[in-house]
């Protein structure tokens, strides 16, 4: 059997540190706030948005909230995130994505100010990443590095494919990797002999967002497997990217689905609330 990877358990351990620098900064008489806007009603977003500000209860990090209209224009929203931008007292801005169709996603990441880009999303943050400067890392990729390091598995001088570009995951998780000294490979929906590719990797990182796609015919011996993927069955079960049943026996580690990358996601989040302080 692999070694499970306890997305549970560690992301508990970061949100329990994280509320114990909140306390300290509280003791130094700072506060730390997160707003968190949400346009429309789609119901997986407010599960998200939901589960977003009962961390921040949890650590103690107030969180306010601007649930606005799906027929909310981008000026309106613009507007919003402009008076947010001025406010001393917010130290983090999110916007939940997916926006409305009318709503362009990118004009509205790049109205937030930079220093309150919690989510990592804005091209300064990225920019900053990528050339090894401060700055906020995107929740998801950050919170696999935490999985790794917490699991005592060694980056450097490893293979490590990446499956999926996205700007969310698939290419912040390559620059992450590479700045702990990974070998890196990014492969995605163009790539040839995708097996072949997948088949070199030490640590293999799937965000495909593809029910099951991982077989064990993908993976080397002994690999450790991140899998970003959630979907949910036609039972109404919740599986993964990476074929689990068919993977666990080839490989040397794994993440569960449910209870591996996703509540990672969350603590990171508040990591970045918390350590925005600091940033600003
Ligand atoms: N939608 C899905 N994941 C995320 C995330 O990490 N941040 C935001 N803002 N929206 C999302």
């Amino acid at each position: 059997m692999p070694q499970l990877i306890d997305g549970k358990a560690i992301s508990a351990q970061i949100k329990d540190e994280v509320k114990e620098k909140v306390r300290q900064l509280k003791e130094q008489g700072i506060s730390v706030c997160l707003a968190v806007i949400q346009v429309g009603e789609d119901p997986a977003s407010s599960v998200y948005v939901g589960n977003k500000k009962k961390a921040c209860a949890y650590v103690g990090i107030e969180s306010l909230s601007y649930e606005l209209a799906e027929e909310t224009t981008q000026e309106e929203l613009l507007s919003l995130i402009r008076e947010l931008n001025e406010k001393k007292e917010v130290n983090g801005i999110l916007v939940q994505l997916p926006l409305p169709g009318h709503i362009d996603e990118d004009a509205v990441i790049r109205a937030i100010d930079a220093k309150k880009d919690v989510d990592g999303f804005h091209p300064q943050s990225v920019g900053a990443l990528c050339i090894g400067q401060p700055g906020f890392v995107s929740c998801t990729p950050a919170g696999i590095i935490e999985l790794l390091k917490r699991s005592n598995v060694e980056i450097a001088g490893k293979e490590c494919v990446v499956v999926g570009r996205s700007n969310i995951v698939g290419k912040p998780m390559a620059l992450l990797l590479l700045r702990e000294n990974g070998t890196v490979t990014v492969a995605h929906s163009r790539t040839k002999n995708l097996k072949e590719v997948t088949k070199r990797a030490d640590i293999l990182i799937v965000a495909v967002g593809k029910p099951k796609m991982i077989t064990g015919d993908y993976v080397k011996e002994g690999a450790v497997v991140i899998d970003v993927g959630i979907h949910r069955n036609e039972n109404n079960k919740l599986c993964g990217d990476v074929d689990y049943e068919d993977v666990s026996p080839v490989c040397s580690a794994i993440t569960p689905v449910p209870g591996g990358v996703g509540p990672m996601t969350i603590a990171m989040l508040m990591y970045n609330c918390a350590n925005s302080v600091c940033l600003q």
